[in-house]
């Protein structure tokens, strides 16, 4: 054998080698496994489901590539110990008044009209787990909006700014922690910020968005997280834009007290919150068949793989009569094809999850 029927040779067995590997790794194409037909069609074939499953996302997405939308969590203890250190601890809000009645269903689009637009506002982080640091900027813009009286409406703030700067918030576009996010608003305030692609705003946002999460490959895809360092100083822009507004927030509330898991929860507080100052953000664990959420109320079916954490925006909440549940009215940072329109309803009180007693906010200061 020569040189080069030798090298054909080994050329087609690393070929098997690797088809055996891929296949075995994902059984249709490269996607990930919870998001192959196969997986749909069994959540579809479940009986005892509250929430419609379908597809939001192209079923060849890698892992990979899915990975970049959430996370992470690893080190909430740390990130504890930090917030506990960094300053005053974190007041629990919300006077909770006796035998005050919560209507049954509650949405901030309603109970607030001016702010409508503002509140409905989808955000997409793109390929870049920004939703921690999307979601808090999200809530804040709509609370502006409500102190404003719906004056402030549209105020665009910018989720790069925590992002690139914010030291105690975890890892840029590999994740992060909302309740940090509270606290770099509350010492350094935030600038305003476009979205990608404008130079609005003082930061705008750096990661290709809205995408078309049906498609794949698609334009979004980056090869690599990027690495977002903070400018030197800090609170210069990267537009044209030469004063940036700085946005405060006079609090940051931890509803209930998200320092001790063991607190029995109550969503009174979380609603007596909702109802006075606007939308929080919740920090949920996310399960693989959450990717799969079209409508309903969602909690995770037994057999979904549990994979970190993702924060969302709450809006409100309401009640299911028929089925007896109750849910948190939320809207994903992912885009307003996913689920209903980018909005979800997430179960109340399911322990796996873990939303009930992760919730956050902050009350702006307006000048
Ligand atoms: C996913 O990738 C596989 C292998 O490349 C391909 O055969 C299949 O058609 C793709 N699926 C879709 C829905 O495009
Ligand atoms: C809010 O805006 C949406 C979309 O523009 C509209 O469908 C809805 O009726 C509005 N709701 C309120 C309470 O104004």
């Amino acid at each position: 054998m020569d040189h080069r029927a030798l090298f054909i040779w080994s050329c087609a067995l690393l070929q098997i080698l690797f088809l055996a590997v891929d296949a075995a790794v994902a059984p249709s194409g490269k996607g990930a496994k919870y998001l192959c037909e196969c997986y749909l069609r069994q959540l579809k074939k479940s009986t005892d489901l509250t929430w419609t499953p379908g597809r939001n996302f192209h079923e060849n997405t890698t892992d990979g590539d899915m990975r970049k939308l959430y996370g992470y969590s690893k080190n909430l203890m740390n990130a504890r110990t930090v917030g506990k250190k960094d300053s005053e601890p974190a007041k629990i809000f919300g006077k909770k008044t006796e035998d005050k009645l919560y209507p049954e269903n509650f949405d901030s689009r309603d109970h607030w009209p001016a702010c409508n637009s503002t509140i409905s506002t989808i955000f997409d982080t793109g390929f870049c787990a920004s939703h921690w640091a999307a979601s808090v900027v999200q809530a804040i813009s709509d609370r502006i909006c409500i102190h404003s009286g719906g004056k402030k409406k549209n105020l665009k703030l910018s989720p790069l700014h925590p992002l690139q700067c914010c030291k105690t918030c975890g890892s840029g576009c590999k994740g992060g922690y909302p309740f940090q996010a509270w606290k770099f608003i509350e010492k350094s305030g935030i600038v305003t910020g476009g979205d990608y692609g404008s130079s609005d705003g003082c930061k705008p946002y750096p990661i290709q968005s809205p995408c078309d999460y049906s498609t794949y490959p698609n334009s979004c895809i980056l090869k690599k997280t990027p690495v977002l360092t903070c400018p030197n100083p800090d609170k210069h822009c990267s537009t044209k834009e030469t004063k940036p507004h700085i946005y405060n927030i006079d609090l940051v509330r931890t509803i209930p007290n998200s320092d001790q898991f063991t607190q029995a929860w109550t969503a009174d507080f979380i609603k007596q919150e909702i109802i006075s100052n606007g939308p929080v953000t919740a920090t949920m664990r996310l399960f693989s068949d959450f990717f799969s959420y079209k409508k309903g109320i969602y909690s995770p079916t037994k057999d979904a793989r549990k994979l970190d954490d993702v924060t969302l925006k709450v809006i409100g909440w309401g009640r299911d009569r028929q089925k007896k549940i109750d849910y948190w009215l939320g809207v994903m940072p992912w885009g307003n094809k996913f689920g209903d329109g980018g909005f979800v309803k997430i179960r109340q009180g399911v322990s796996q999850l873990q939303i009930d007693r992760r919730m956050h906010a902050g009350v702006p200061q307006l000048h």
